[in-house]
């Protein structure tokens, strides 16, 4: 049973670091905001704090952790080898939402990268997120903070969902909704050209520019095919997916788009399906006219915007299965900039189950 910490997420309580700190010290699992999601950390150099991590999320052992530090010496104590490039690009993106996967250094326990030479490296920029490390006095590794397979949590309400019950976890820190929602780019840089695993919130245009090359994009970081194990341990599983079926329609005109999904929608209800539809504030006033009514819009951000969209996705998959309807049916989004990292999820969510407008 976790104990629940509140604090305020831009001026982080001494006391809730402390007492989370500690728990950290003395090998226990503490569940904290960070800017992208929640994630579930313990001291990076405990290998058997990180094997309560792998259990409580029931994730697979070869799945390795993403290791969270918070000043730029702990870079040198947990990789090896880090490229001159490598260095400059991580002063200019750190804090924030961008990891890198690098050769290991010795002191970080097998646990922790799942047997690999490599570990993955972010430095966070949430402030609890930053404090709890600097309290700790060590690095902590952390996955997403849900159940491996399920949307991963943007909010403490997503971590109790999942972890209410579990007696692996000692403490969630709720420091109220995340700020970007969708997890962290991760880039490969032990190899060259470098490879993009994961899009996220720090866009492949600033990447490709602080690292002063071009980045690979291989087809499983669009989410358009599976990853093989050796060069993405964690891509390769069905992952951020509700129970509930989910379709995916991907249109280059707005036109196309609304017509597809009223079209997809109505055929659905005639089938005598419950339906329910993860749309922009933009498509849905045109939907919600052509079918007025039997079903339910769910408004995930705006197309002028889409980190709105990204901060509230896993949000909308997780309402989608407390609505009580038999398909969701989400609207596609340009793979550009964020929307990049938003396809990804989506169409890893739906199982590839995407409809194309011509
Ligand atoms: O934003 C984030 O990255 C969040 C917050 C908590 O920092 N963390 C997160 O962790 O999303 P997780 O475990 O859900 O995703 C980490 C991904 C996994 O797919 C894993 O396979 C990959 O990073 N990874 C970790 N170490 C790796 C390595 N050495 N080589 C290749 N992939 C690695
Ligand atoms: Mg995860």
């Amino acid at each position: 049973m976790p104990r629940v910490l509140r604090t305020d997420p831009v001026n982080p309580d001494r006391r809730v670091i402390e007492e989370a700190a500690a728990v950290i010290r003395r090998g226990g699992l503490v569940a904290f905001p960070t800017e992208t999601v929640y994630g579930l950390g313990c001291d990076a150099f405990n290998g058997r704090a990180a094997l309560k991590v792998f259990r409580a999320k029931r994730r697979p052992p070869d799945n390795p952790l993403i290791v969270h530090i918070a000043d730029f010496g702990q870079l040198g104590e947990v990789a090896s080898n880090v490229p001159d490039y490598v260095w400059e690009a991580a002063r200019k993106a750190w804090p924030g939402p961008l990891t890198f996967v690098l050769q290991k250094a010795e002191r970080v326990p097998r646990e922790v990268t799942g047997g690999r030479s490599t570990v993955a490296v972010r430095m966070p920029a949430h402030p609890v997120a930053l404090e709890l490390i600097r309290a700790a006095g060590t690095p902590i590794a952390a996955p997403s903070a849900n159940v491996s397979g399920k949307p991963s949590p943007t909010a403490a309400e997503h971590v109790l969902e999942d972890f209410a019950d579990n007696p692996l976890v000692d403490v969630v820190i709720d420091g109220g909704p995340t700020f970007f929602g969708v997890e962290s780019t991760i880039v490969d840089v032990t190899r060259d050209p470098p490879l993009l695993l994961r899009p996220g919130p720090y866009t492949l245009e600033e990447l490709e520019k602080i690292l002063g090359r071009r980045v690979e994009v291989p087809a499983f970081a669009r989410g358009i095919a599976e990853a093989e194990e050796a060069v993405a341990p964690g891509m390769r599983y069905r992952h951020y997916s509700p129970e509930t079926p989910l379709l995916v329609v991907e249109c280059p005109h707005e036109r196309g788009l609304v017509e597809t999904l009223v079209g997809l929608a109505k055929d659905r209800l005639r089938r005598g399906l419950k339906v329910a539809l993860l749309v922009s504030r933009e498509v849905a006033d045109l939907v919600d006219e052509a079918l007025h009514g039997p079903v339910h819009i769910v408004v995930v951000g705006s197309r002028q915007n889409l980190y709105t969209v990204a901060k509230n996705l896993y949000r909308a998959l997780r309402d989608l299965d407390k609505l009580d309807v038999d398909i969701g049916i989400a609207e596609g989004y340009e793979e550009r900039g964020v929307g990049l990292a938003i396809m990804n999820r989506l169409r890893k969510a739906s199982g590839q189950n995407v409809v194309r407008c011509l």
